[in-house]
């Protein structure tokens, strides 16, 4: 157990003094209930906090959930394009986050990051088998047909050979919107699937992964800290 002051200055920008006048102004938040005692003892490894309405990321390792916009490429650093770690301030970086997994420039939606090395490799790794569920726009009309061949595993003309997935039709028109289950993490892999269905993505947004959904409080660019419960949802 630790006193709340110094749990702050250890991890963040504010200083053992700055903290103990948050502290004592009501800007701290332990588990979401407001401290006004600087020497008040919590234990550093499962502490939830927040100053001034911002959690401190105090564990060893944390974990984001971000709603990804439009333009924004799934890379620590890029020489030419916008990455998504330029949206995360720069108190929530500590210690160095990654993406878990990728999505497209174009692509929006769930993307979880992490300084969780082995965590990543749960939520990516192909033999851990977690399912994605995308949200898809696509040009023409989407049938049966298409259900079963999703369902059945799609194989490409190079020969190469999705698992099998689950395609639900939401609407089906000349523009048609599904909901796409897919349980592995090919480069393109929606956009590949759906043009060997000859109906090409104009729009695409990841809902869920595992069992954990895009928070729809978020708006695109927005994120927020996840807890352990939610992380167990990943995996559920
Ligand atoms: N499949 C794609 O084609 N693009 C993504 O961004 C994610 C899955």
């Amino acid at each position: 157990m630790e006193r709340l002051d110094k749990i702050i200055s250890e991890h963040s920008r504010y200083s053992r003094r700055e903290a103990a006048e948050l502290i004592r102004r009501g800007k701290v938040t332990a588990g979401g209930v407001t401290v006004r005692d600087a020497a008040a003892k919590f234990d550093p490894e499962t502490i939830l906090l927040t100053v001034a309405g911002t959690v401190i990321p105090v564990h060893r390792q944390h974990t984001l959930m971000l709603n990804k916009p439009v333009g924004y490429v799934s890379a620590t650093e890029d020489p030419r394009e916008k990455t998504v770690l330029e949206l995360i301030r720069e108190e929530d970086c500590y210690p160095a986050l990654f993406p878990a997994g990728r999505l497209d420039k174009d692509t929006t939606g769930l993307l979880i990051l992490t300084s969780d090395g082995d965590l990543c490799h749960r939520i990516i790794s192909p033999k851990k088998e977690i399912w994605k569920t995308y949200m898809t726009t696509v040009q023409g009309r989407l049938t049966e047909a298409d259900t079963a061949a999703v369902r059945a595993g799609i194989q490409l003309e190079s020969g190469e050979q999705f698992l099998p997935g689950e395609l639900t039709v939401l609407e089906s028109g000349d523009i048609s919107r599904a909901e796409l289950k897919i349980r592995e993490g090919k480069f393109h892999q929606v956009k590949r699937m759906m043009a060997a269905l000859g109906k090409p993505v104009i729009s695409l947004q990841r809902t869920a992964v595992g069992g954990l959904e895009l928070d729809e409080s978020l708006a695109p660019g927005e994120y927020r800290v996840l807890t352990e419960r939610d992380i167990e949802q990943i995996f559920n």
